[in-house]
C-alpha cells in the first residue's frame, strides 16, 4: 500500500487524518482529492502541503473522468472516502446536494475504484445510519433507521459499499464515526458554531430543549480510528468509531459559556429541528479489539479546542461571511426571531 487517495481530504475529518497520514507515514503518498465545496478549505491542509508525500486534486467523486484521472496519474492503491455533505440542518433545507455526493459520488466512486482494480477502499460513514437509539448503544450489525435526509443518503452510500464487497468481492471496510469535534471544524456545526458565536457575544440557538444526547469524539480520535481500521479491519466489516462521552446538548452549552467566561443570558431556546434524533450511542468494542484507544478526554479536549478557536480567528472570521451568512439567515432568522419577539 503507497498511494492513498483520501477523497474529502480538505474537510474536517478528512484533512485531520491526511494531516496524520503524511506525518506518520513517509514512504506513503497522500493524494487528497476534494470538491472544495462550502466545507472544503485548503488552510486545514496547510501543515503538510509542502510535503514530498503530499498531492492534491481538485475534483468531484460523481465525476467518472475526474476520478479516473487521479487514479491513474498517481497510480491508487488505497481509496479513503471522506467525501459528502454532512450537515442535518441542510439536508432540511436542500436535499438534492446529499444525494448526489452520498449516494452517487459513492457509487461512482466505487465504480471507478472496481474497474481501477483498487486494493482497499475504506469508506467513512456515520452513527446516524442507525438512527435515534432512545436507550442501550447500536452494535455495527443493527439495522439502520436513518430519520433525516442526511442520515438516509450516508446509509444508501454505507449500502452501497457492503453491495460491492458482497458482489464483486471488493476489499472494503466500512467505518461509523459518532459526533466529531476539535480544530479546523466548520462553524455551522453544534460546537464550532456556539464557540465563535459566543465570542462575539451573540445568541447560541438550542434546539427544543436541549435535552438530545450526542457522543462526542475528538477529530485526532476519529481519525486515528479510520486509520486503525484502514491497517487492520476485516474486509466487509463495518467499525463503530465512538467517543463513549453521552452529553446533553444543553450541557455541552455551558461548558462552552464557562470556558468563555460569557453569560447563559446567551442561550435562545429556538424552535427544534424536524425530526430531531433524541438520542445517538454507540459500542465500540469491535473496533477496540483491533487495539484502536482514545487520546483525548472531552473535558481537556474541550478546553484545547475553544482555546484553538480563540486563537485562529484567521481561520474561521473568514468563513463566516457570504454564504455562510445566507445559511445562517435561513437556518437561524425566524427561528430566534419567533423567540426574541
Ligand atoms: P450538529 O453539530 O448539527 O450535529 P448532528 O446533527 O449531526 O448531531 O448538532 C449537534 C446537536 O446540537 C444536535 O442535537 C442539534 C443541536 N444543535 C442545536 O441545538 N443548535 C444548533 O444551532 C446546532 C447547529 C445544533
Amino acid at each position: 500500500m503507497k498511494n492513498i487517495m483520501v477523497t474529502g481530504g480538505a474537510g474536517f475529518i478528512g484533512s485531520a487524518f491526511v494531516r496524520r497520514m503524511v506525518q506518520k507515514y513517509p514512504d506513503f503518498r497522500i493524494v487528497v482529492f476534494d470538491k472544495m465545496t462550502y466545507a472544503g478549505n485548503l488552510d486545514n491542509l496547510l501543515p503538510v502541503k509542502d510535503s514530498s508525500n503530499f498531492a492534491f486534486v481538485q475534483g468531484d467523486i460523481a465525476d467518472r473522468e475526474v476520478v479516473r484521472g487521479a487514479l491513474e496519474q498517481y497510480g491508487i492503491d488505497t481509496v479513503v472516502n471522506f467525501a459528502a455533505e454532512t450537515h442535518v440542518d441542510r439536508s432540511i433545507l436542500s436535499p438534492d446536494a446529499f444525494i448526489f455526493s452520498n449516494v452517487v459520488g459513492v457509487h461512482i466512486l466505487l465504480e471507478s475504484a472496481l474497474k481501477h482494480k483498487i486494493e482497499r477502499f475504506v469508506h467513512v460513514s456515520t452513527d446516524e445510519v442507525y438512527g435515534d437509539v432512545e436507550e442501550g448503544f447500536s452494535v455495527e450489525t443493527d439495522p439502520f433507521a436513518p430519520n433525516s435526509p442526511y442520515a438516509a443518503s450516508k446509509a444508501g452510500g454505507d449500502l452501497m459499499v457492503r453491495a460491492y464487497h458482497i458482489t464483486h468481492g471488493m476489499n472494503t471496510v466500512v467505518t461509523r464515526g459518532s459526533n466529531t469535534y476539535g480544530p479546523y471544524h466548520y462553524p455551522e456545526k453544534l460546537i464550532p458554531f456556539f464557540v465563535t458565536e459566543a465570542l462575539d457575544d451573540r445568541p447560541l440557538p438550542v434546539y427544543g430543549d436541549g435535552k438530545q444526547v450526542r457522543d462526542w469524539l475528538h477529530v485526532e480520535d476519529h481519525a486515528g480510528g479510520v486509520e486503525t481500521v484502514l491497517m487492520k479491519g476485516v474486509a466487509g466489516e463495518a467499525y463503530n468509531v465512538a467517543g463513549e462521552n453521552l452529553q446533553y446538548n444543553i450541557d455541552v452549552t455551558h461548558r462552552i459559556l464557562k470556558l468563555l467566561g460569557k453569560p447563559e443570558s446567551l442561550i435562545k431556546h429556538v424552535p427544534d429541528r424536524e425530526g430531531h434524533d433524541r438520542r445517538y450511542a454507540m459500542n465500540c468494542d469491535k473496533l477496540r479489539a483491533l487495539g484502536w484507544q482514545r487520546d483525548y478526554n472531552f473535558d481537556s479536549g474541550l478546553e484545547a479546542t475553544v482555546g484553538w478557536y480563540k486563537a485562529n480567528e484567521w481561520w474561521w472570521r473568514k468563513i463566516k461571511t457570504g454564504e455562510y451568512l445566507e445559511y445562517y439567515k435561513q437556518q437561524y432568522a425566524a427561528r430566534l426571531a419567533a423567540v426574541q419577539g
